[in-house]
């Protein structure tokens, strides 16, 4: 099969969070099935460095906004990845510094719907071969609200490829007012509420995924069940019900690429380990090390001490609210650790940076990105942590698991259906993987993080729980297979 993956970011080419992890897994995994795959990304100024093999492919122009764009698809190979690259470079929309959604100041670059917009006409463009290639695609996978108008415009096309629209976050839908649905002349009948693009008056790319693809996918069976009750759907509950209710809505839990997630294999760690071989001697040369980055002295350093690490975007999303009040509290009667690597909205920075301050050495900070703090805060800390309130489905727990770092998670989405909790039972029958707590309050957080703390001193109950999390399968070949399935 001929296989279009169109989405706005892919490691390790371009990577905001999670999307990113999953662009440079799931085609690999496809192509590892000997089908034909192309990814389609947007030529952002980043991208060129991280690419090799570059060579234009097709050239045309495009009218859109009352403006005609110079577009240029070059090919390319990246690292890591065995699928095709295809670069829609446009550059007058995309050949800008920085963030790929997001101007210097933090706000949403001003013309982010034209961006979009036109990159998913032209990914259509391509999975028809309307552009000359000599390909054309018999699925279609388009990701988020980015490339929610991909399935919309092959909607209009005969013989077209099947779509799956997968929904990483229902948080954000890419909403744009109706003068933009004109600018980009869209067919006049996607202005409706039911099965159109149509929302409380403006457009959604979202919803337009959503309505007009063959299979809509989540990516987490739990989350897939959330997103038809109005707490988790924004207002889109109601589309997703009927979509559930016509077969059309399916929750694929994400896997890990294993390639770049991997402790018996990774760069990043000073001492590479597996569930088997040398995991506890290397897991404290790897806390050491962590400690060490952070203005420990070796000499200092007292391995039973639990670090709590914690890495990602630092977004009401993620809980951090709940951490910053955590902290104090816990710091008040524990002797622990806190290693905390991320970025995002200032008041969480602002809040972390005071922690940081009133208690060095306890609160160890890093804001920014970081792919290696990433790393070794996975293979360093004894437990990891993610409060999320919502949480469609979440990598690095999973990478916690594949590490031994003992996930401490919120019930919801795909932690909910990836972290097995270290009850009584679960522990007595082998299943415990980590820690789960069943409402994001600030009393459940903290009481799960104490019952974790109080069995870091069981040892062997320690190690049978991690043993038993990093032996869990986490490629991402059962969920290639199980995307497969949606359109046979
Ligand atoms: P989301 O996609 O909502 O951000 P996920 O858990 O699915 O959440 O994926 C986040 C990915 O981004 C992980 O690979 C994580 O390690 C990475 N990440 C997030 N913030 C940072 C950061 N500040 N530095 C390095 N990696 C980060
Ligand atoms: C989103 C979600 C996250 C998920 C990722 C990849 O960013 O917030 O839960 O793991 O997409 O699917």
């Amino acid at each position: 099969m001929k296989i279009l993956f169109a989405t706005s970011e892919m490691h390790p080419v371009i990577k905001t969070g999670g999307l990113a992890d999953v662009s440079g897994g799931l085609p690999n995994a496809y192509a590892a099935l000997e089908h034909d795959v192309r990814v389609v990304l947007p030529g952002y100024q980043a991208v060129w460095e991280k690419l090799h093999d570059v060579h234009k492919i097709a050239e045309f122009d495009i009218d859109s906004c009352g403006k005609r764009h110079q577009v240029a698809i070059k090919q390319a190979a990246a690292k890591g990845t065995d699928a095709i690259l295809w670069i829609v470079d446009i550059p007058d929309l995309f050949d800008r510094p920085g963030n790929p959604y997001l101007a210097n100041d933090g706000s949403d670059w001003w013309d982010n719907g034209e961006r979009f917009g036109v990159f998913s006409q032209v990914a259509a463009e391509l999975a028809m071969d309307h552009r000359g290639l000599n390909w054309k695609a018999d699925l279609v996978q388009a990701n988020d609200w980015q490339t929610g108008l991909v399935p919309a415009y092959l909607s209009e096309q005969l013989e077209r490829p099947s779509t799956i629209f997968t929904i990483h976050n229902m948080a954000y839908q890419g909403q744009f007012p109706h003068a933009l649905f004109s600018a980009l002349r869209l067919p006049w009948h996607w202005w409706q509420a039911e099965g159109g693009v149509e929302f409380h008056g403006q457009m959604s790319m979202l919803k337009a995924g959503i309505e007009m693809a063959d299979q809509v996918t989540t990516v987490s069976p739990t989350y897939a069940r959330e997103i038809t009750w109005p707490e988790f759907a924004y207002g889109l509950e109601g589309v997703l019900q009927r979509k559930a209710n016509e077969g059309r809505l399916s929750g694929i839990i994400n896997g890990i690429d294993e390639n770049v997630w991997n402790p018996e294999t990774d760069p990043y760690l000073p001492r590479q380990y597996s569930a088997a071989k040398g995991r506890v001697a290397a897991r404290k040369l790897n806390k050491t090390e962590l400690l060490n980055r952070f203005g420990w002295h070796e000499s200092e350093v007292d391995l039973d001490v639990p670090v709590v690490g914690m890495v990602g975007r630092l977004v009401w999303q993620k809980g951090i609210d709940l951490v910053t009040q955590l902290i104090p509290q816990i710091l008040a009667t524990e002797n622990v650790i806190f290693a905390i690597v991320g970025s995002g909205d200032k008041e969480f920075q602002d809040a972390l940076q005071q922690l940081a301050i009133q208690y060095p050495k306890r609160v160890l900070l890093f804001l920014g990105y970081s792919e290696e703090l990433a790393h070794l805060v996975e293979g360093g800390s004894d437990m990891f942590l993610m409060p999320s309130r919502f949480e469609p489905c979440g990598l690095n727990q999973i990478y916690s698991l594949k590490y031994g770092t003992l996930p401490i998670v919120h019930h919801t989405g795909g932690l909910a259906d990836t972290v097995v909790n270290a009850t009584e039972d679960n522990i007595a029958d082998g299943s415990a993987t980590g820690f789960v707590f069943y409402d994001p309050s600030i009393h459940a957080l903290k009481s799960t993080l104490q019952h974790a703390l109080y069995l870091f001193g069981k040892k062997r109950t320690w190690q049978a729980i991690q043993k038993q999390g990093m032996q869990q399968a986490f490629g991402w070949q059962e969920s290639a297979t199980q995307y497969l399935k949606l359109i046979q």
